[in-house]
């Protein structure tokens, strides 16, 4: 999380893959996502705490944004308070545990 939101290289990323005709396009019917049929992990990491506050933009943007290319199986592992000394050591231990769970169920 920078500032709020995803950092500038994520945005970039998203500006590559966000291309009409390829990744989405638009029918009679409204935009259709084309990348379809995926799973998505998303490492969420932040210097505080935010998960499920108005001040988390990152999750509604990043689910809108994948939903709009197709990709509707998200799922969120949160590190959070990392900048908050042993909190943050909980927190990364906790983010591992959430990582080892989705990968045994995958
Ligand atoms: C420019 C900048 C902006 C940041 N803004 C936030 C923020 O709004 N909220 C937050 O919880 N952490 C914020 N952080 C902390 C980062 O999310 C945190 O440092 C990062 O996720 C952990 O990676 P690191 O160990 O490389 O610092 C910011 C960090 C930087 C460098």
């Amino acid at each position: 999380m920078y500032n709020f939101g995803v950092p500038a290289q994520l945005n970039n990323w998203i500006d590559a893959i966000s291309r009409a005709q390829v990744t989405f396009r638009y029918t009679a019917n409204g935009p259709e996502g084309l990348l379809k049929g995926k799973k998505v992990y998303v490492a969420l990491t932040r210097g505080g705490k935010y998960r499920n506050t108005p001040a988390d933009t990152q999750v509604p943007y990043l689910r809108t944004i994948f939903a709009f290319l197709g990709m509707n199986d998200v799922q969120f592992v949160y590190a959070h308070s990392l900048n908050a000394g042993n909190p943050g050591a909980t927190a990364l231990a906790e983010a591992q545990d959430a990582i080892a769970t989705l990968a045994s169920a995958a």
